[in-house]
């Protein structure tokens, strides 16, 4: 079991009992005299880093680059035989570091008669294709099946290598200037400091430029970026004793050139409202569920009346009757947290430096299954916005439950639920439910049908533009062994990735479609509930459904011409095949009357048009949904911290929330992390590759035009969310504003 144990009694924020090379560095020239209050707010006098990363950056990589030249072919290579669970990564193991252009784009045409010397053609190429891209058991993810390459007609590598090295350099830049003030704030930097923060910018350009090398490359570029994050860390722990009024700040001064996200402002951190506000706007929208019974299993026993007529509006208010007027929601914690715990002993892996505090120098992670419930007052008072009503921090029945009358009881309880939120989020929402579930089903397409010819392969094969790419390099380095997912989250490596690698073979392809997913958690058909996630959600999968069913119209006329197309029966048959030599997703197939799953077959129309639905929807709308807020909700640990160091929080207790939150140095990483995973937008949803031809992407006037509608569809979104969230007060839902939205997986 991950164990609760505190760490050493706190002397101020955290991280200063450790000392490296950097900071021994940065301190030697430190007189230890007279430390001023830190204040980040404070005017400091722009250096010349902070104009650079600003102002400069921002404009310096604005125009449009040439090309990028088709890289190599790859070699086809056999698919390794499955490795034990936790074997070490080796790179000669990953082959989908490059990519490889198609065939030119001839017209979408599905496959001809048999027997048709056409027939024999388009036989031929996709029996190359198979070979040329078999699945490989993945060694850094318990075997895994993973596509190995992918065709990427549009993939404009350089531009994406360009845009994530600027957010290197700027990031860089960010923690140069936050180490710059944190030692002026106590009477050191100068000259030699700055010196030293330069060079770490420099050779982080340097190292980002030559991150096309590979895995062994990038992981070179990012370790400077990480030591300037852990000299910025170390300067503001030893700023921050001198002062712990506000005891925020010191996370907040990580971010020196980036602006500080809107949910770690002073007004908003503990904001109740906020709180709420994340279960339906936030990362991760996707555990909150209605309390369909007063005896649910998860408010029956600890949740009383008095917890409900203590919040605003609900005076009269009981358990029996928000049940009945679909008034009482709950995010439950307890199933993901028994998972990991149980990956963690499944794993043999128990006493991880990281789960320990070893790492980072500060408590053990603690990992919680919280359980928060929340209202809607009788009469819509609140406008359809949930009010927090308890939090059983650690779900466990007769410990105490904690309310917002609870002081920093409940502040600790809030941050205990952030934390358990976003873990799963990262592990599972984001990496197991749209990463990985994308890269099987598109590997399919890679393997079995027609590259270019096949209307399916010209659908979906831009929307799996960079996914193998980034896919194949998460192991080597964010699930790497002192990897930031490694060092964020709770568990250990190999933990995180048995429970990774439970859920993607687990989930079922058809309960992921988003009203199915929806309609489980009881949130499909409650208007009454401000739903930002779900509005959004939906309404870009209609747009999407209606632009697939317009470009496979063309195409099959009738289910008779979707059975009788052999490539897709083969590729539906793949996706369902049992791993590695399929995909093995589960519950892929024609639905059957009694609502089970007929794996791998393939139909009807309407069912061929949910499938590829599904799969563009996942790969753009539910990624960014994802994705994307990390760079702003997620970046700030102490606002929405990924794991926290101590355990349930008694009732009464005086102890400083700091004790709960992650030391700055993790905070550091987490900042970084949010903000290059959730800063790179690349080929938005609704472009598509070689429009100049006639006809566009698609080589007709009908694909053209659904194209069209598609991006008016997306537009008329925008405009909904961009005056839905005019007068929000705390944050914005855009994450599915049609500039923001990539068409592909490809951070
Ligand atoms: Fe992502």
């Amino acid at each position: 079991m991950v164990t609760a144990a505190k760490g050493p009694p706190s002397t101020g924020y955290g991280a200063t009992s450790r000392t490296t090379a950097g900071a021994a560095q940065l301190s030697a020239s430190t007189p230890a005299a007279a430390p001023a209050p830190l204040d980040a707010d404070a005017p400091v006098p722009e250096s010349a880093n902070h104009v650079f990363t600003t102002r400069f950056l921002p404009r310096l990589f604005k125009p449009s680059l040439p090309p990028p030249p088709p890289p190599p072919p790859p070699a086809a290579r056999p698919a390794p035989a499955p490795p034990a669970a936790d074997a070490p990564v080796a790179e000669a193991a990953h082959p989908g570091f490059t990519t490889r252009f198609p065939p030119p784009p001839f017209k979408p045409a599905p496959p001809p008669p048999p027997g048709s010397r056409l027939a024999a053609v388009r036989a031929a190429r996709v029996a190359k294709q198979l070979e040329a891209h078999p699945f490989y058991a993945h060694p850094g993810l318990r075997g895994l099946p993973m596509m190995t390459t992918a065709p990427t007609p549009a993939v404009a590598w350089l531009r994406w290598a360009v845009k994530v090295a600027v957010i290197y350099v700027r990031l860089a830049g960010n923690s140069v200037e936050a180490a710059i003030r944190a030692r002026a704030a106590v009477g050191g930097g100068g000259v030699a400091a700055r010196l030293r923060a330069w060079t770490t910018v420099i050779g982080v350009a340097v190292m980002a430029v030559a991150s096309g090398g590979g895995p062994s490359a990038l992981r070179k570029a990012i370790e400077p970026v990480d030591r300037a994050a852990d000299e910025a860390a170390d300067a503001l722990a030893e700023a921050g004793k001198a002062t712990a009024a506000d005891p925020y700040e010191p996370y907040r001064a990580l971010f020196a050139t980036l602006p500080v996200p809107p949910i770690a402002l002073a007004a908003a951190i503990e904001s109740d409202e906020v709180f709420a506000r994340l279960r339906v706007a936030g990362p991760n929208p996707m555990v909150l569920t209605r309390v369909r019974a007063a005896d649910d299993g998860t408010v029956v026993g600890w949740l009383t009346d008095s917890h409900l007529r203590a919040v605003a509006g609900c005076g009269g208010d009981t358990i029996a009757a928000a049940v009945a007027d679909h008034r009482l929601y709950v995010a439950d914690y307890r199933g993901f947290a028994a998972a990991l715990h149980a990956s963690s002993e499944a794993t043999g892996v128990t006493d991880d430096p990281d789960m320990t505090g070893g790492a980072d120098g500060r408590g053990a992670e603690v990992l919680l299954g919280p359980v928060a419930v929340f209202a809607l007052p009788p009469g819509g008072g609140s406008g359809g916005r949930l009010l927090p009503v308890a939090i059983l921090p650690d779900g466990k029945l007769g410990t105490p439950a904690l309310t917002p009358a609870d002081g920093t009881a409940w502040t600790a309880a809030k941050a205990i639920v952030n934390a358990a939120d976003g873990a799963h989020h990262e592990l599972d929402t984001h990496l197991a439910r749209t990463h990985l579930f994308v890269n099987l089903a598109m590997g399919c397409t890679s393997r079995r049908l027609s590259a270019t010819h096949h209307p399916v392969w010209r659908l979906l094969t831009p929307h799996a533009d960079g996914t193998a790419f980034i896919n194949n390099l998460t192991p080597h380095t964010l699930l790497a062994k002192g990897g930031d997912v490694h060092l964020l989250l709770p568990a250990s490596r190999a933990a995180q990735v048995h429970y990774v690698g439970g859920i993607v073979t687990g989930a079922r392809f058809n309960d992921r479609f988003p009203r199915t997913e929806l309609a489980a958690r009881g949130l499909l058909h409650e208007d009454a509930l401000s739903y930002p996630y779900r509005e959004d959600a939906l309404a870009m999968y209609d747009a999407i459904h209606t632009f697939v069913a317009d470009v496979l119209g063309e195409y099959y006329k009738s289910d008779a011409d979707v059975v009788g197309d052999p490539e897709l029966a083969a590729w539906a048959a793949d996706i369902s095949a049992p791993a590695p030599g399929g995909a093995g997703v589960a519950g892929f197939g024609e639905l059957r009357p009694d609502g089970s799953t007929e794996e791998g077959t393939i139909r009807t129309f309407v069912y061929l048009v949910k499938a590829v639905t599904l799969l563009i929807w996942t790969a753009s709308a539910q990624h960014a949904a994802a994705n994307f807020p990390q760079a702003d909700l997620m970046a700030c640990a102490a606002a929405y911290p990924l794991a926290v160091r101590a355990g349930p929080p008694s009732p009464g207790t005086t102890t400083s929330i700091t004790e709960w939150l992650p030391p700055l140095r993790v905070a550091g990483r987490q900042l970084f992390l949010g903000n290059l995973l959730g800063g790179v937008v690349h080929l938005p949803l609704g472009t598509y590759p070689l429009t100049p031809l006639p006809g566009g992407w698609f080589r007709s006037a009908r694909g053209a035009a659904a194209v069209s509608n598609l991006r008016r569809r997306l537009g008329e979104i925008d405009a909904r969310i961009g005056a839905r969230e005019a007068g929000e007060k705390w944050f914005k839902y855009e994450y599915l504003r049609a500039d923001r939205v990539p068409r592909s997986i490809n951070i």
